[in-house]
């Protein structure tokens, strides 16, 4: 069965790597590291209980060794009682520190998954925008819920798991060694065997185990991609379509899991049928060795015990080295959406207020091949008011978007103040700026928290007064709860211009150098554009504002209009761009003399 959407483009998280031929992944080893070195200590602990537990193991091969020795050779009542009491015992210790150590280590996975949680969720929230467009959230949201799960797994599998078995069976063989060392021999002559049959299943469950986890985060992308977008999947009767996408994705899965759960499977029957010949052939030869003298029945049977007892440890570290696949192919999806981020350090914070941007030379290319932005040079100043006015496509939110350093220049400088944006610290100037972008993302929150996202430092009377300026006051009238209003997921219980207007408050509730509207006012009715129009007019003296719109109406307020068009721009008067949109139609297709 192939993948028709299996990619391995680096822009995509990694399916699986035919290259690695080793079941043990050194990078993996060195991620696990990071999160199992605060915690050795526990897992010190938990090893040593594994070595307590191999040692009770023993002794009840050895109990078991005494209590027939003292059946076949006529030993006293109280001396198999006494064996049969160390039996018990050993038994019950055994359950008891096994109760312990599963509640040790399962606490311990709980608490590395919420580290690499947390670690992964604040890399990718700080990764670049491109990275964000090429990968839908539902994919993102199974790298953060599913993946981690299964990297935390396995820090406990390589820095426990992997070890308490090896000590139980050196443990055992060693006890059976002292009993019968011919016995013993066939044990170890096994393991090789044994260990090649768990190498061989294991790199085929590590590249299907991939292949599921990439299936498993498609399937969630298309299903939650369908869900937050119900509404036009309903508009467009897609709803039959979408099922059919979730349930061939869920073929794909359903697929790589049957394969994945074969392969694990596997590792127990092999080890059962490989520990059954040896157990096996340790009776055929234990019987040769009793019928000549060399052994009794007592060493023999203890040996057997201890054989039988081999069982678990052997089954263990199979399941271990299995289920390390896991963990390795989860590593690897989750340390491909590592490292994307710029993480210089110290570079200069830029302070408020900005006085001047310029652009120098400034081209811009998503895919390398087409130029969105062709050399544009620009300089905008505080205190003024500028209008960039472009047809659709024409590249005005690109541009915005390398304002504000959500995408670095292909080529050119853009300077703060005269300080190249690439060499200062990108955060600090974002503060700077107030954003009210093209489709505003509002939380599922009160209307006062959304605005107070801009600046959670701000006070209810501040918050009020940001919603004032932004003119959300008969908004704010009509709803029963006013400020404290709950907008609903993506703010889907306001209206377009209802969140335009909270996401213009967000973006004053702060101190800022820099006002961006991306088609802020456009969903607004002419007279509610008109009064934020003029709420900012009234801001232009203490910042720039920039004004993005295909609406001409903004052009009667603004100070300096800019025309995008083949990607360059040209300045040219507002009047001039009135003049040429009327002779062509264009104001009165976008709503009359307002625009
Ligand atoms: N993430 C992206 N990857 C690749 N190409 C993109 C991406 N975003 C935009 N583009 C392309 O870049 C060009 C400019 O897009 P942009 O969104 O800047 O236009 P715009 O002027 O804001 O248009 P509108 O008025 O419709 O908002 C378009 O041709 C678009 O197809
Ligand atoms: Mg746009």
């Amino acid at each position: 069965m192939t993948d028709p959407v299996h990619s391995s483009e680096s822009s995509r998280p990694p399916a699986h790597d035919a290259k690695n031929r080793f079941v043990i992944d050194r990078e993996g080893l060195r991620f696990l590291w990071q999160y199992a070195r605060p915690r050795r200590r526990t897992l010190a602990l938990s090893f040593a209980v594994a070595v307590v537990l191999a040692g009770l193991s023993g002794l009840l091969a050895w109990s078991v060794k005494q209590i027939v020795q003292s059946l076949t050779q006529g030993g006293t009542a109280e001396t198999i009682g006494l064996w049969v009491g160390v039996a018990m015992v050993a038994v019950v210790f055994n359950s008891g520190l096994e109760v312990l150590n599963r509640l040790m280590l399962t606490t311990l996975f709980a608490r590395i998954s919420q580290e690499i949680r947390i670690d992964l969720f604040r890399e990718i929230q700080d990764n670049p925008i491109a990275f964000h467009t090429h990968i839908r959230t539902g994919e993102l949201a199974s790298l953060i819920g599913n993946d981690v799960q299964s990297a935390a797994a396995g820090v406990l599998e390589t820095f426990s798991a992997l070890w308490q078995h090896p000590a139980t069976f050196l443990f055992l063989v060693g006890l059976m060694f002292y009993l019968n060392p011919w016995i013993s021999l066939i044990a170890l002559v096994l393991l090789p065997l044994l260990s090649a049959c768990v190498t061989w299943i294991s790199r085929r469950a590590r590249d299907a185990q991939m292949s599921f986890m990439d299936n498993q985060s498609k399937l969630l992308g298309v299903m939650v991609e369908s869900i937050t977008n119900v509404r036009q999947v309903k508009a467009f009767g897609m709803e039959a379509q979408r099922t059919e996408q979730l349930a061939s994705r869920g073929e794909y899965l359903i697929h790589y899991l049957r394969k994945a759960a074969l392969l694990s499977s596997l590792v127990s029957p092999v080890t059962d049928i490989i520990n059954g010949v040896a157990i096996g052939l340790m009776a055929l030869l234990a019987y040769w060795q009793i019928q000549h003298g060399y052994t009794t029945t007592g060493a023999v049977a203890g040996c057997l015990m201890a054989a039988v007892g081999l069982k678990k440890p052997m089954k263990g570290l199979s399941q271990s080295v299995v289920e390390l696949q896991r963990s390795f192919a989860a590593v690897r999806r989750i340390t491909w959406a590592l490292g994307k981020t710029d993480r210089r350090t110290g570079l200069p914070v830029v302070e408020g207020p900005v006085r001047q941007v310029t652009l120098e030379n400034v081209s811009f290319s998503y895919d390398g091949r087409r130029s969105v932005l062709d050399g544009i040079s620009l300089e905008l100043r505080h205190g003024e008011r500028v209008a960039l006015i472009g047809a659709s496509g024409a590249g005005k939110t690109t541009l915005l978007d390398l304002i504000t350093g959500f995408y670095p220049c292909t080529s050119g400088r853009l300077l703060v103040d005269g300080k190249d944006l690439a060499t200062l610290d990108v955060k600090s100037w974002r503060r700077q700026i107030g954003i009210v972008s093209q489709e505003p993302f509002l939380f599922d929150a009160s209307i006062e928290e959304n605005i107070q996202y801009g600046n959670p430092e701000a006070t209810t009377e501040q918050v009020a007064r940001a919603a004032r300026r932004a003119g959300c006051d008969e908004m704010l009238a009509r709803l029963s709860e006013g400020l404290k209003t709950r907008v609903g997921e993506r703010g889907c219980r306001l209206s377009g211009g209802e969140r335009k207007r909270v996401a213009l408050a967000r973006a004053l509730v702060r101190p800022i150098s820099i006002i961006v509207l991306d088609e802020a006012t456009s969903e607004l009715d002419p007279e509610m554009e008109e009064s934020v129009l003029r709420v900012i007019d009234g801001l232009a003296p203490e910042m720039l504002v920039l004004n993005v719109s295909h609406r001409p109406s903004i052009l009667r307020h603004c100070d300096r209009a800019l025309v995008l068009e083949d990607g360059s721009v040209r300045e040219t008067t507002p009047a001039e761009i009135q003049k040429s949109l009327e002779a062509s139609g264009e104001c009165i297709r976008a709503g009359g003399p307002h625009g």
